[in-house]
């Protein structure tokens, strides 16, 4: 359970909770929350869980699709290379045969298909195009993809587990505790974000469990700073700020507006903060403020082991992730100060520059976008739970001609 609930205007954020067991055994102990295993798979048949993947090692991707719970959906949204060789047919073909192996639901998109641009555009939602035509790269536009597919199944959960991650076991336990959270939360405006237990490197040829990764750790200490400048008391509740690995009720998914790229996660707290805050006057949405907004944290059981990327990346995620705090309507002049110092030489403008942000797509007309797709996008496909592949709609052109 967790100890402490931060209460921030509408929103009730859960000091960190651990896994004691993950697969419990039914016994009453008030410190501790048993969640009976059918209440969880009655979450996850209502779940999909997005997985964003650019070029990634086609054995990781796979070995993340096999770690997911079957009842859940898998939304597989790529950005990989289309050039020869063409990792994105790799990708499709892998799906094809999982799901011909498992018979387990999945839906597989292109990012760049030139149908999935237009459908935005026809739906209004443009803020994503390149030059109203193409969705740009990034993990956030692919994210938003993701979840309108999701929403077209008619799932109530969204979650999200990258394809990078070398063990699919702590893939499955993530998409567990995601159920779990939302088995405890009491508002249907829920999110359920993940704190690794450990972040293992490499350190003079020994294993070296690392708890903190350095984007984190700051990110954190600037969205805590925002809530205790404003409340005037000072907090370190927040530990999940770039969480990757989280999970939002749809109902929550259509009233959040979105970063882009690799901005999207500490956006999510920026966006509920300028909406949902203490002390926000203009509220545009009564019921959410009314009902509240939960967010748990929880820490995995299993470490998490994934590609490592460069310096170039690390402060690329950085610097999109204080933009957010830097342009946030509860920024102060003194955080500010404090943001600019933090960025020093990473900052090549004077001033971080504004993030770009997506509206929600609570009314976009899901049934219709996906309608455009089918029979038209070149790269999407859905293969539909225990139906067999040979059944499987599939929009590839040359398969028709
Ligand atoms: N569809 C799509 N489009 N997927 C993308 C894109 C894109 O343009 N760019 C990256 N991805 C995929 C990657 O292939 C991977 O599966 C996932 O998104 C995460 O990207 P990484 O580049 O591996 O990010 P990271 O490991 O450094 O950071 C991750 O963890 C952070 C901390 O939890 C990301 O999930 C961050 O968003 C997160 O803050």
């Amino acid at each position: 359970m967790p100890r402490h609930t931060e209460i921030f205007g509408s929103l009730k954020i859960h000091e960190v909770q651990r896994i004691l067991k993950v697969d419990s055994g039914g016994f009453a102990n008030p410190r501790a929350k048993d969640i009976p295993f059918d209440e969880i798979k009655d979450v996850l048949r209502r779940t999909a869980i997005i997985v964003p993947v650019k070029d990634e090692r086609t054995h990781l991707l796979e070995g993340v699709l096999r770690a997911i719970p079957f009842d859940c959906s898998i939304i597989v949204v790529s950005n990989s290379k289309r050039e020869t060789p063409d990792v994105y047919r790799m990708e499709k073909d892998m799906v094809a045969k999982h799901h011909d192996l498992t018979q387990q639901e999945v839906l597989v998109i292109h990012q760049k298909d030139p149908d999935l641009g237009s459908a935005f555009y026809e739906a209004g939602y443009n803020t994503l195009l390149d030059r109203n035509t193409v969705i740009r790269d990034g993990k956030a536009e692919g994210m938003i993809t993701g979840m309108l597919l999701a929403k077209s199944l008619g799932k109530d959960f969204i979650g999200f587990a990258d394809a990078d991650n070398y063990i699919p076991g702590s893939v499955r336990e993530y998409v567990l505790d995601y159920a779990a959270g939302f088995c405890m939360s009491k508002s249907p405006y829920s999110m359920v974000r993940l704190h690794w237990r450990y972040k293992p490197k490499v350190v003079e040829e020994r294993l070296y469990f690392q708890k903190w990764g350095r984007v984190s750790e700051i990110t954190n200490k600037y969205l805590n700073f925002l809530i205790s400048t404003r409340t005037g008391f000072e907090t370190n509740i927040l530990i999940t700020g770039n969480a990757g690995e989280h999970a939002l009720t749809t109902e929550l998914a259509d009233i959040l507006s979105y970063a882009r790229d690799y901005a999207i996660e500490p956006y999510h707290f920026i966006g509920l903060f300028d909406e949902f805050g203490l002390g926000v006057e203009d509220i545009t949405n009564v019921d959410a403020a009314n009902t509240g907004i939960e967010i748990f944290q929880i820490e995995t059981l299993n470490p998490h082991i994934h590609e490592e990327r460069g310096d170039e990346h690390v402060n690329k995620m950085l610097l999109n992730a204080l933009q957010t705090v830097y342009h946030s309507k509860l920024c102060n002049d003194y955080v500010r100060s404090k943001v600019l110092e933090e960025l020093g030489d990473i900052l090549k403008d004077d001033m971080p520059s504004k993030n770009i942000v997506m509206p929600p797509i609570g009314n976009i007309d899901v049934q219709k976008f996906v309608g455009l797709l089918e029979g038209n996008a070149e790269t999407f496909a859905r293969f539909e739970q225990g139906l067999g592949a040979a059944v499987a709609i599939e929009n590839e052109r040359e398969k028709r001609e």
